[in-house]
């Protein structure tokens, strides 16, 4: 199916990427934090658990100086010049015994209330990238992270940044034109059962 033919989705949702290319001098407002965090608080878990938390660093701070010191070699080109890094954890254990598991589902939940920030974000004008490649262990240690919650993912939030207009990496000008893929919705959508493709009129 060619992109034209493809079913229309809402703008928030189509016109949403992982940019690379942040601007280095914008600020993210506290009222904006908000906005974001209130959307995330939004969002449905299991049996209202709420199973998430985030950790806050903002450019020039002493958390986003202690949190860039973790970034693996990929990110480290571009999450410092986010206006604004969070870094995800959800519960796993209980606080008295964290190997007793908090819900089965708290993985799901916190992905869903991130999910939730992100199209807040792009409701805003305001960029956001998802990012694993950080050292998880070190971020735990460095912000007191108690042993029942699991460090999770880095959100770098920003302003996209036209490369005309900033000094931007080469390398990272090129991977923000790469084409961006998807599989098709008959490789993961089944009717009847599992391996048999939906097919849709
Ligand atoms: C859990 C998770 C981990 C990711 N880790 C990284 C990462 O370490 N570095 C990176 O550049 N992008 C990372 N990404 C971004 C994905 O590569 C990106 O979402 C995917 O390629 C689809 O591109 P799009 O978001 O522009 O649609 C991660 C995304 C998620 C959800």
């Amino acid at each position: 199916m060619a992109s034209e033919e493809r079913p229309e989705i809402d703008p928030l949702l189509r016109n949403r990427w992982s940019t690379r290319l942040f601007d280095p001098t914008h600020e993210l407002a506290d009222a904006e934090l908000g906005r974001l965090l209130e959307a995330a608080r939004w969002s449905p878990s299991a049996g209202n658990s709420q199973p998430w938390a985030f950790l806050v660093a903002r450019r020039g701070d002493a958390a986003h100086q202690t949190f860039v010191t973790t970034l693996s070699r990929g990110n480290v080109s571009w999450v410092p010049q986010a206006s604004a890094v969070l870094v995800s954890l959800y519960r796993a254990g209980d606080d008295e015994d964290p190997a007793l598991t908090f819900s089965d589902y708290a993985q799901y939940d916190l992905g869903q209330s991130v999910a939730h920030l992100t199209v807040q974000a792009e409701s805003m004008g305001l960029a956001v990238h998802q990012f694993a490649g950080f050292n998880h262990d070190d971020v735990a240690s460095m912000f007191s992270v108690p042993p029942a919650f699991k460090v999770t993912t880095g959100i770098a939030i920003g302003r996209w940044a036209d490369p005309a207009v900033i000094a931007a990496d080469e390398g990272l000008v090129e991977r923000e034109q790469r084409p961006r893929v998807r599989k098709e919705i008959g490789e993961f959508v089944f009717a009847g059962e599992f391996g048999v493709p939906i097919e849709l009129a």
